[in-house]
């Protein structure tokens, strides 16, 4: 017997003692995937997706993040319905709404004038600190409202305008601008605040200003003094409105950031961010349908009101019929006006 005899008789022995070893664990292989099993079952699926089901379908994963396992989550798709049809009609309805009620108030009221015609004398209004922070508020916000209406509308508008590559640009830096553009604004507004939260802490006046509408709808003009209730509330959802804005932005900005204290619970979510997303959308358009009116007033809508945030100064007329009790403070008795300082 050579040694290539026994050579070969030892591999075949080898080979014959593998597949005998193999062939259990290959034969139970198929056995072990279960088709009826809990994970695969589909009914189980559609249930979650029925209202009021499971917050997401979930299972288990190896690597460390903690979301990676949802694979559906029915919330979503609800979410994905306010993104893209909800809120741009929302949007629409109030801003087209909004311009449609101005046009028509202009056209059937025309512009509120200064009854007594302007005097030629002036008394300062505001001084060049709350100017800058007035005009630094308001041209964040409009950046930050035109590149955000960007984010719903563009993709309806500009996108077949544009083509894709050039709107993909466009939106990108639309995108910095309105993150950037955030801190401007917040600043305006922590220096709006600070310089006029004292003029507009609620009074009894102002009952009396809402009960006779403002002076828009009749004749009379109810007394008021640095800012009616209308100004005032206009200031509160700056003020507010911005916070939430901001806050919310701010969360978009560094999304499933994980909050501290009692925010804890729903921050880092997947739910958590949809819900700061519906947030930021819904009185993104509120905030701005707001906004017309007041650029009306501020400027075709009412003689005289631009130059108060203009030059700081106003016709004593106009002080005297809109802030009458402001008007007593600040304009000279004898009317023979050299402009008086600011309230
Ligand atoms: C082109 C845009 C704007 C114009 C022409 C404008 C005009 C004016 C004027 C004339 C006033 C003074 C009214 C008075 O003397 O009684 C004023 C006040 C004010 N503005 Fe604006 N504004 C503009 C944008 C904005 C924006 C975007 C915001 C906020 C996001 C804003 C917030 C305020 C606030 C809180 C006041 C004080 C309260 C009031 O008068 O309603 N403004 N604005």
């Amino acid at each position: 017997m050579s040694f290539n005899f026994w050579r070969r008789t030892f591999s075949v022995c080898a080979l014959l003692l593998g597949f005998a070893v193999a062939s259990p664990v290959l034969a139970q292989q198929p056995s072990r995937v279960n088709p009826t099993g809990d994970s695969v079952k589909e009914q189980q699926l559609l249930d979650a997706l029925k209202p009021g089901g499971q917050q997401s379908i979930s299972g288990r994963a190896s690597i460390p993040d903690s979301r990676a396992p949802s694979i559906i989550q029915p919330a979503g798709r609800d979410w994905r319905v306010w993104r893209d049809t909800t809120l741009p009609r929302v949007g629409a309805f109030s801003l087209v709404g909004t311009i449609v009620l101005l046009i028509a108030f202009l056209a059937i009221k025309g512009r509120i004038k200064v009854e007594a015609g302007l005097s030629g004398q002036q008394v300062q209004r505001f001084n060049s600190v709350e100017r800058f922070a007035h005009w630094l508020t308001a041209t964040a916000f409009i950046i930050l409202a035109l590149t955000g209406l960007n984010i719903t509308y563009g993709r309806y508008f500009l996108l077949p305008l544009m083509g894709a590559e050039t709107f993909t640009a466009f939106a990108q830096w639309a995108k910095y601008f309105h993150n950037y553009m955030s801190f401007a604004f917040v600043l305006g507004i922590v220096l709006m605040f600070a310089q006029w939260v004292i003029f507009n802490i609620p009074s009894i006046r102002d009952i009396q200003w809402i009960a006779q509408g403002g002076g828009i709808f009749g004749k009379a003009h109810p007394p008021a003094a640095k800012f009616n209730a209308g100004q005032k509330l206009i200031f509160w959802v700056t003020i507010l409105g911005g916070a939430l804005m901001a806050g919310t932005g701010y969360a978009m900005m560094f999304p499933f950031y994980q909050a501290p204290g009692s925010l804890a619970e729903y921050s880092g979510t997947m739910q958590g961010l949809q819900f700061v997303t519906f947030l930021h959308g819904l009185f993104a358009v509120l905030m701005i349908a707001m906004i017309f009116g007041h650029i009306y007033i501020g400027t075709i809508g009412m003689q005289g009101a631009f130059w108060s945030m203009g030059t700081g100064k106003v016709d004593t007329n106009w002080a005297k019929q809109h802030h009458s009790v402001w008007a007593d403070k600040v304009v000279p008795k004898s009317g023979a006006g050299k402009p008086a300082p600011g309230e």
